[in-house]
């Protein structure tokens, strides 16, 4: 299924059923019934035992750094033969390789994770409770059969995720956000937090990053309306996206960071790396938290103040929170131009304000006119993205920036969405991301950084799709 197949599916699926997230009743979610926990696998309790076995022979070897992962799976394999063929219940040996199998998944990689994470339809792997496993498919959320052995097996596979990223998770800190490998996010809360055991949330990464081509297909974007954000970019304008929660913004923030050349030197700087850029020249930051003892903290500024001393081309930040905002505008103001970010904001004017509100957090004591002043000088073009009921996103406003009036930043839409259109019976907006008219300022400025682009998409003329 493609991209933009599966987005629909998504789309439509959403718009029959609000998902219930809230998936602890155990026979029904969703209008889907609960697998039946009668079918049992006939060598489950040889499993169990086989594990429990191994997992307190190899002990601390299992977390031993030092170790390669070949010599430990050497370790795996030879004490499970052992165990497997001491065992009296009579198996083929068909039966013997895949318990073999299955036990070394659960030691070496993510237990019984390790179908779902394999499987590219699945969007999300929610773990409610070792026994308690749901998947999301197309936006439908659905009860797998697959368990942990019990808490204690979790708690290993969550060691072993957030390990890797040099963090963990006990009682002093019991929440902890990591990322497996391939980029998938994960966020865990063990107990006393969580009370009835761990839980586990994997938000996977999907293996083909969204273009602009399935931004226009799912409606996000029109195509004029993407040509020109992608001429914004190639022109070396500073970009924000904004947009609330969900609402896509990194997911547009990645499209846009597609349109850069694969010339220039990228420098990518984020609190959990999503980005997935494919030029050659990337190179990519990610924040750190404080550890127990609160040191070693990294935050998005410091990295941004590095990031100045890498020669990079392009700074992409994947979301300006805090006084990150005011190293930010410094470096879009210092010739680091075409960078990009996002920030939560409900309009392009309250991204402004938030802007501001953060750089304040610096403790610079700068007045307010000169926080907009830099603002409006650094910020070229904001993208307003929105969440719609139907599950849909929307761009529904490309503004510009265009000076200081007074002590006011001036903006001007060039593109809005047009809500007038109203609703259909799903609740799907009907109206189109249109062009106001106005011809922007910064056409001209693209003009002279060689990127052109026919007038006609600011006024309609052609087709709008
Ligand atoms: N344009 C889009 N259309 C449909 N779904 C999208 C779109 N952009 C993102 N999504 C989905 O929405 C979720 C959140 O996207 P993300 O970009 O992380 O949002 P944000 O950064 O605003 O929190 C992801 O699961 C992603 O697959
Ligand atoms: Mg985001």
């Amino acid at each position: 299924m493609s991209l933009a197949d599966r987005l629909a599916s998504a789309q439509r699926d959403r718009s029959r059923t609000t998902p219930s997230t809230s998936a602890s009743t155990p026979t029904s979610v969703d209008g889907v019934s609960a697998a039946p926990r009668t079918v049992r696998d006939p060598f489950a309790d040889l499993k169990r035992v086989v594990h429990r076995q191994l997992v307190s022979d190899l002990g601390p070897q299992l977390y031993d750094v030092d170790m390669t992962q070949a010599e430990l799976e050497q370790q795996v394999r030879a004490a499970l033969q052992g165990a497997v063929v001491g065992n009296e219940q009579p198996m083929s040996g068909a039966d013997r390789a895949r318990i073999a199998q299955e036990i070394a998944d659960d030691i070496l990689g993510y237990g019984p994770l390790e179908p779902y994470l394999r499987d590219d339809e699945l969007t999300e792997v929610m773990v409610n409770r070792a026994d308690d496993i749901f998947v999301e498919r197309g936006g439908r959320l659905t009860r797998v059969e697959a368990a942990f052995l019990d808490e204690a097996h979790l708690r290993r596979t969550i060691d072993k995720i957030v390990g890797k990223v040099g963090r963990r998770v006990d009682e002093t800190s019991p929440m902890v956000d990591a990322r497996l490998p391939d980029g998938s996010r994960v966020n865990a809360v063990i107990p006393p937090l969580a009370l009835d055991g761990s839980m586990l949330t994997i938000r996977k990464f999907s293996a083909d990053a969204f273009t602009a081509g399935d931004l226009v297909d799912a409606g996000t974007l029109t195509r004029p309306a993407a040509d020109v954000l992608a001429a914004c970019v190639r022109g070396k304008l500073n970009l924000l996206v904004s947009g609330g929660t969900g609402a896509g913004k990194t997911t547009t923030l990645n499209v846009l960071s597609s349109f850069i050349g694969s010339d220039e030197r990228i420098v990518t700087i984020e609190d959990a790396a999503e980005l997935r850029l494919h030029q050659d020249h990337v190179l990519r930051l990610e924040a750190r938290p404080a550890n127990i003892e609160g040191k070693g903290a990294v935050t998005i500024r410091d990295l941004v103040r590095n990031a100045l001393r890498m020669r990079p081309d392009r700074i992409v930040v994947g979301e300006i929170r805090d006084a990150a905002a005011l190293d930010m505008l410094q470096a879009m103001n210092t010739g680091h131009d075409g960078s990009l970010s996002t920030v939560h904001a409900n309009s392009p004017r309250d991204a402004l304000a938030r802007v501001e509100t953060m750089v304040m957090m610096a403790g610079m004591d700068l007045p307010v006119r000169a926080i907009r002043e830099q603002t409006s000088s650094a910020v070229d073009v904001i993208v307003q993205q929105v969440r719609l009921k139907d599950g849909g996103r929307r761009v529904t406003a490309i503004t510009e920036v265009v000076g200081m009036e007074g002590d006011i930043i001036t903006l001007q839409d060039v593109f809005l969405f047009d809500f007038s259109a109203g609703y259909d019976e799903h609740g799907t907006a009907l109206g189109q991301l249109r062009p106001t008219g106005l011809r922007p300022r910064f056409l001209e400025g693209l003009g002279r950084a060689g990127v052109h682009l026919d007038p006609a998409v600011f006024t309609g003329g052609g087709e709008t799709r």
